[in-house]
């Protein structure tokens, strides 16, 4: 059972696991329903996300759902051993992983949760419902739907929707406005902070941020950059953003140019070789660059490998240093992998207690609505995101107005003018 460190720290992990459920009140209340409705009695369900103690909450909601769940990361550098170890050793849900395991380790648990033969799957990138097509299509049969968490797998899976390859439903979590416009946006934007920080204890006051992407994570990032009192420079291939970026009060300018001015970076837009060749070229002695996209093919780390002449490994923890031909140092933060769940713990709780309320109430949608479900990518209904939204209000304290009739016939009604 299971693939951990060290079942030693099974204690360590339950109470962080603790410390985070009581800033998750959402996800507790769907628990508390879901013991006594048992929506998903029985059925398997593999998850393939960041283990944390976030994580961990979804992961007992799921069982008291009823489901026989089992849990293996999303990337081989964002696992927290010590809740991997409690998951495994105090709440009876199977775990395989381990920070820093290599590519083959990764993907042999990847394989291990795949093996459960899935009802229900939970994705944080598309590696698991990829590897599914690819490696075990015959139980794609058995497969109700997929839930998928971030911008990067909902962008994977639905090309694959687009050229008929995908083999069952997805239902697109990242697109659902309680995920995206609070996770990506305010989780990304702290933890990428924190991730840099905890990092390399520098001083954002007064540096020039480089913040390549302005999409909901790199909005997030930019504002909080900003907040701290950093010079943020803002790097966009997207007309409206890249106007959005201009008009909300940031530089904007391409990356060739960019990349001669900053001296941090840090990429957030899933896609490839943004911070590229002639980039790091150009780069000032003892720029620092993280990346806190999904993957870290945003650097084109290979190229950095290829033009520096020395490269000291670990000068801090999470800090590799590249020597250029004429002295100057470029500093990579976690070899490219996302920053903030690397050197940090990743989005805080209260955050990841919106998007992984999503994710539960995706799930029973899913299970309830299985016979209607075709093999194409779904959005969240709105009345999940509704429902969120209501139950954060309330544990935030928060009340709101609601229409009067008259204002309902009005809205209603496209005769009323001036
Ligand atoms: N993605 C970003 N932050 C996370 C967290 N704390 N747990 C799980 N997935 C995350």
């Amino acid at each position: 059972m299971g693939e951990i460190k060290d079942a030693g720290l099974k204690e360590k992990g339950k109470k962080r696991i603790q410390w985070a459920d009581n800033e998750m009140p959402v996800l507790g209340l769907i628990r508390e329903r879901f013991g006594k409705e048992r929506p998903l009695e029985g059925m398997g369900v593999s998850a393939c996300l960041h283990v944390t103690a976030e994580t961990a909450n979804l992961m007992r909601t799921l069982k008291e759902a009823g489901a026989d769940v089992v849990l293996c990361a999303s990337n081989p550098l964002s696992t927290q051993d010590d809740v991997a170890a409690a998951l495994n050793e105090h709440y009876g849900i199977s775990t395989f992983a381990i920070k820093g395991e290599d590519t083959n380790t990764y993907y042999r648990n990847i394989q291990e949760a795949i093996e459960v033969e899935p009802a229900i799957t939970l994705d944080d990138g598309a590696d698991l419902v990829s590897t599914i097509h690819s490696e075990y299509e015959e139980l794609s049969s058995g497969i109700i739907a997929s839930m998928e968490e971030t911008t990067t797998g909902v962008i994977r899976l639905r090309a694959m929707d687009k050229d008929g390859a995908l083999r069952f439903p997805v239902i697109a979590v990242n697109d659902a406005d309680t995920k995206h416009l609070f996770d990506n946006r305010y989780g990304t934007g702290q933890s990428t902070v924190d991730g840099i920080i905890r990092a390399t204890d520098i001083l954002f006051a007064g540096k020039k941020v480089v913040v390549c992407g302005y999409g909901w994570c790199g909005r997030g990032f930019a504002m909080r950059a900003r907040g701290m009192g950093s010079h943020v420079i803002v790097c966009e291939i997207d007309p409206v953003k890249a106007l959005e970026a201009a008009m909300d009060g940031f530089d904007v300018m391409p990356m060739d140019k960019a990349a001669g001015i900053g001296d941090l970076f840090c990429t957030l837009t899933g896609n490839v070789n943004v911070i590229d060749k002639q980039h790091f070229e150009s780069m000032r002695d003892g720029a620092v660059v993280a990346n806190s996209g999904h993957f870290n093919v945003e650097l084109n780390i290979k190229a950095l490998k290829e033009i520096a002449v020395e490269v000291k490994k670990g000068i801090r923890e999470y800090v590799d240093q590249y020597i250029l031909p004429d002295g100057r140092k470029i500093n990579l933060l976690a070899e490219g992998r996302l920053i903030n769940l690397s050197a940090a713990e990743g989005h805080p709780a209260s955050v990841m207690d919106m998007s992984f309320a999503v994710q539960a109430l995706s799930s029973e949608y899913a299970v309830k609505n299985r016979k209607k479900l075709k093999p194409v990518v779904y959005s969240v209904p709105d009345k999940i995101d509704n429902t969120v939204a209501e139950l954060k209000l309330k544990s935030m304290g928060i009340g709101i107005d609601s229409l009067t009739p008259q204002q309902q016939k009005y809205l209603n009604s496209w005769k009323s003018g001036t």
